[in-house]
């Protein structure tokens, strides 16, 4: 099943220059490909875009924060079974609860500063590509 998600990579994995390190885990995997990838600071209008649905929940307000605390990397991959993969790959939320050998699980520290956002669904992937790359949509 092919399909295509749309990965931040964010400002804790840029300042720790963690971002070569996740994406050649992303493009050593078979039949994935990096299709676009883009180094910006995003600002509230877009990250209210994405993450609006949280808006009112405790964790909102750091999270709309750190995300424009810092550049990040956005990306398109595209692959077989590419929105589960990525997420498999970055691990549980919580890095204290992420295995050893994935990046949450290798590099995370607190939930807030946990690396990597990876689509959850087709659904979010199509919604959150045309919200980073409109051309794309
Ligand atoms: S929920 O309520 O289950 O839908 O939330 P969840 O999917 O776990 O997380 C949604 C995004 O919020 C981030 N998050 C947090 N940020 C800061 N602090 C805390 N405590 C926190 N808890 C969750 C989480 O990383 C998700 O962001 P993305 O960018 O999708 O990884």
């Amino acid at each position: 099943m092919t399909q295509r998600t749309l990965v931040i990579l964010k400002p804790d994995a840029v300042r720790r220059g963690l971002t070569g390190e996740i994406i050649s885990r992303i493009e050593r995997k078979a039949g994935w490909q990096i299709t676009a990838l883009e180094l910006r600071t995003l600002d509230t209008e877009i990250l209210e875009q994405h993450y609006g649905e949280h808006k009112g929940k405790p964790f909102y307000e750091p999270l709309m924060g750190f995300m424009a605390s810092g550049p990040v990397v956005v990306m398109i991959v595209e692959g077989e079974r590419v929105i589960e993969g990525v997420r498999a790959l970055a691990g549980p939320t919580d890095p204290i609860a992420a295995a050893p050998g994935s990046i949450r699980g290798d590099y995370g520290v607190i939930v807030r500063e946990n690396l990597i956002h990876a689509s959850d669904s087709e659904e979010s992937a199509e919604r959150e590509v045309k919200i980073f790359f409109p051309g794309r949509g």
